[in-house]
């Protein structure tokens, strides 16, 4: 290893004066993780999520996480540079992972495409859209359309938040004799509600020639409609997440608020999705799992909608622990090591613009390196976290895989379990534009 990067790979390599020698036998090697999908120092109303980049960024290292991809985004009245600006502002000196940024668009006006082409120039290849919330950051059929062409435009690829705005307000406008219960939250937001949305995603990318990516994918069909348009040619990825991997729409039943603490949307579902996600990851239907790593407290900021499921402020924690549940029970339901990798990684990577550097253990990749021993079974805890929040969804599950040893750029993050980074050395990464030949791979 050179300046952070890998030269070379093999056995019996001589060491070089002054080199340490890390011993990693009975461990897996793996590609230093890279969270596609978080939010961190992120504005919700009139609180602002826990985890800013600091305490974050920290607790993605001691998860074997060495990159985060953030979602940037505008304050009312502000160009996108000015979101840019803000989100460097939270990141810069305070990370201690590799970060980028997607930047949310969440309208179309005659600026607009001078300032994603100012974003694209940037190394923000990537951009955000929300089909639900059209009363707030959302955008309808028309706004879209426009984004993804000119986002084809710039080589730059489009993520959708797929939920359908119109069904959702109506079933939770429905659901007001129920409000004060968290399992309203779930019948809100059904499965087609989301299924649509990918559909009609899909469609509307087609026919504005433009690469699409849905963020966390929850469903059966969800997942079904991105493999019909994968199977009709297009250049379209999914991604899901570890809690609809794992977790399920019973933990709404909770008694008393403590289903809150699952309120994300889309919501957790049943566990035929979570086997459906699980053969999508298998057979390539879906490529990327991310966290959405969206903290909220549960103490008191959680409780803001105990009143009203509607009010919950919307997220869950989980940027430290997805590469061990993924690394342990990955396998368990029949994925192999390398399909890991892809999902955590590599895939990552490619879509976004960083598979010259990242993603993959081979000479001219940075050293992101992760030791995770696969026989330490142990239980994820919020007394044990790095995450600045007073719980994780996690709370008592065992996982057998442990982070031990994580390296970005060659710099040792963290030893034996023990973090050993002081200062923040994350650096931001300016992504390239997206490859059409991604696609194939
Ligand atoms: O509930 C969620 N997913 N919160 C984070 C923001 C988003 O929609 O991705
Ligand atoms: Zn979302
Ligand atoms: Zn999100």
């Amino acid at each position: 290893m050179k300046h952070g990067v890998i030269v070379e790979m093999g056995p019996d390599l001589l060491k070089a004066p002054g080199e340490e020698v890390l011993d990693a036998a009975g461990r897996y090697i793996a590609p230093g993780g890279i969270d596609a999908h978080t939010h961190l120092d992120m504005p919700c109303g009139d609180i602002t999520t826990a985890d800013g980049f600091r305490c974050g960024s920290l607790a993605a290292i001691a998860g074997g996480t060495t990159t985060v991809l953030e979602y940037a985004e505008c304050a009312e009245g502000e160009t996108l540079q000015q979101g840019l600006a803000n989100w460097h502002r939270k990141a810069v000196g305070k990370s201690f992972c590799d970060y980028g940024f997607h930047m949310t668009v969440s309208a179309w006006t005659e600026d607009t495409p001078a300032q994603m082409a100012a974003a694209a120039a940037a190394g923000v290849t990537s951009f955000k859209t929300y089909t639900a919330y059209q009363k707030d950051i959302g955008v309808d059929d028309y706004a879209l359309f426009r984004i993804m062409r000119e986002a084809a435009r710039l080589g730059a690829l489009v993520c959708v938040h797929c939920e359908n705005d119109g069904l959702l307000r109506a079933l939770s406008e429905d659901l007001e004799a129920r409000k004060g219960e968290v399992s309203a939250h779930p019948d809100s937001r059904p499965n087609l509600v989301e299924a649509e949305a990918v559909s009609r995603a899909a469609d509307i990318g087609m026919l504005a020639g433009s690469a699409v990516y849905i963020v966390h994918i929850s469903t059966k069909e969800g997942a079904e409609a991105v493999r019909r348009a994968r199977d009709r040619g297009q250049t379209i990825f999914g991604e899901t997440c570890p809690h609809y991997l794992l977790l399920d729409r019973s933990r709404y039943d909770l008694p008393g608020f403590e289903g809150a603490k699952y309120v994300m949307s889309p919501p957790l579902r049943t566990p035929e999705d979570q086997h459906a996600l699980w053969e999508a990851l298998r057979n390539g239907g879906l490529q990327t799992v991310s966290t959405d790593h969206c903290a909220f407290r549960f103490a008191d900021q959680k409780t803001l909608g105990r009143e009203d499921f509607r009010k919950i402020p919307n997220g869950i924690p989980s940027v430290e622990h997805r590469m061990e549940l993924l690394y342990t029970y990955g396998p368990a339901q029949g994925m192999t090591l390398p399909q890991i990798a892809a999902v955590t990684a590599w895939n990552p990577a490619r879509i976004f613009g960083l598979s010259h550097r990242k993603g993959q253990i081979a000479p001219g990749y940075d050293a992101d390196l992760v030791l995770l021993d696969p026989d330490a079974p142990h239980v994820l805890s919020a007394a044990a976290q790095m995450q600045a929040v007073d719980y994780t969804p996690y709370e008592g599950m065992q996982v057998r895989a442990k982070v031990e040893t994580v390296l970005l750029r060659g710099q040792v993050l963290m030893e034996n379990g023990r973090l050993t980074a002081e200062t923040p050395m994350g650096q931001y990464l300016i992504r390239e534009p997206f490859h059409q030949e991604t696609r194939e791979e």
